[in-house]
């Protein structure tokens, strides 16, 4: 079977052809409009998904060389609902038109089970943390549909913390990747952060960007130090939590996904962990389609479908 999948929930117009054997194309066109704002603008992200779906889908069908797919899967949740609307039109009436099924895919969904994109590929159970700009929580994953939440963020996201230190540095949007490019120049230890893991479980960033903010007023440190020290303090809290689980679940297969995967000193510390460990390459990390077709290739396999054909903001996997 050959799964088109398109994702349209944010701000990447992507389209992808995933088969049983493998990723035959993969398009990620990502909006540039929204950097001048520092933060994507729902409308102008509507617009832009309206005037690219159609040449990104074409040459990620035209990549796979394949004509018409045998079914076609589509982010319908979480996101931005009038970008995930352009997105869920266009796949139902191409399935229409080519007479396939369509499938509602979670994009939170998609994220948790990237990792299987790649080989070798997590066994079940595995534990996916899911590190994106609006998400970061670890589920415990037994199977396709199977998914537990071990742990949530009580406040911000990872990404969304790497996003607004960015901007307190004046780094430009997204931030995710310029804070990981200079933290590789700085001294982790020269800026000492609070690391807070909340009793309650899951985590909090709201502290320790609050610390960062008053460093950075300060002035007396180089942003280099201040990405490298932030950055420390992030990774610490993500995998004592990580270890944590994995002690009492005895699952020793971690994988990550979302685009604060794609940072490199996560990777390093991830890699260096005492168990088996998987991390997509970073292009799969962040916003794509493949992890949309491969969701909706696995749902239909497994006869799962989905409830209702519907745009839902808040989508959320249990
Ligand atoms: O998964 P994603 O592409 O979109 C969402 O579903 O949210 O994640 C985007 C987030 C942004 O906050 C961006 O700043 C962050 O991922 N990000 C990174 C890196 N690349 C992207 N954060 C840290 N290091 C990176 N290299
Ligand atoms: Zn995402």
């Amino acid at each position: 079977m050959r799964v088109l999948g398109i994702e349209s929930s944010c701000d990447e117009t992507a389209a992808a052809v995933v088969s049983d054997d493998g990723v035959l194309s993969d398009v990620v066109w990502s909006q540039e409009v929204h950097a001048a704002y520092g933060g994507v603008v729902p409308e102008l992200a509507a617009r832009a998904h309206l005037e690219r779906i159609v040449p990104v889908v074409r040459a990620a069908l035209a990549a796979a060389d394949v004509d018409r797919p045998d079914a076609v899967a589509v982010t319908a949740g979480p996101g931005l609902v009038g970008a995930l609307l352009v997105g869920m039109s266009f796949a139902r009436a191409a399935a229409v038109g080519w007479g396939v099924p369509v499938v509602a895919v979670n994009h939170l969904e998609g994220h948790l089970l990237s990792p299987l994109l790649e080989r070798p590929a997590p066994p079940f159970p595995y534990l996916s943390l899911v590190v994106s700009g609006g998400h970061t929580t670890l589920y415990r994953v037994d199977g396709v549909g199977r998914y537990a939440t071990l742990h949530e963020t009580l406040d911000d996201a990872a990404g969304e913390a790497y996003d607004k230190v960015a901007r307190m540095l004046d780094l430009g949007y997204p931030g995710g990747p310029e804070v990981d490019r200079l933290a590789a120049l700085g001294d982790p230890l020269a800026v000492p952060l609070p690391r807070p893991l909340p009793a309650a479980g899951g985590w909090s960033f709201s502290g320790l960007k609050t610390a960062v903010r008053a460093v950075v007023r300060a002035g007396a440190n180089r942003p280099e130090d201040v990405c490298a020290g932030f950055q420390a303090a992030v990774i610490d809290c993500l995998l004592a939590r990580v270890n944590q689980e994995v002690d009492r679940t005895g699952i020793e297969h971690v994988a990550i996904a979302g685009g604060v995967a794609a940072n490199r000193g996560l990777r390093a510390r991830l890699a260096a962990l005492p168990i088996a460990t998987y991390a997509p390459p970073p292009g799969r990390c962040t916003d794509n389609a493949a992890m949309i077709g491969l969701t909706g290739l696995v749902r239909l396999n497994a006869g799962l479908e989905s409830a209702s054909f519907e745009a839902r903001p808040s989508w959320e996997v249990h």
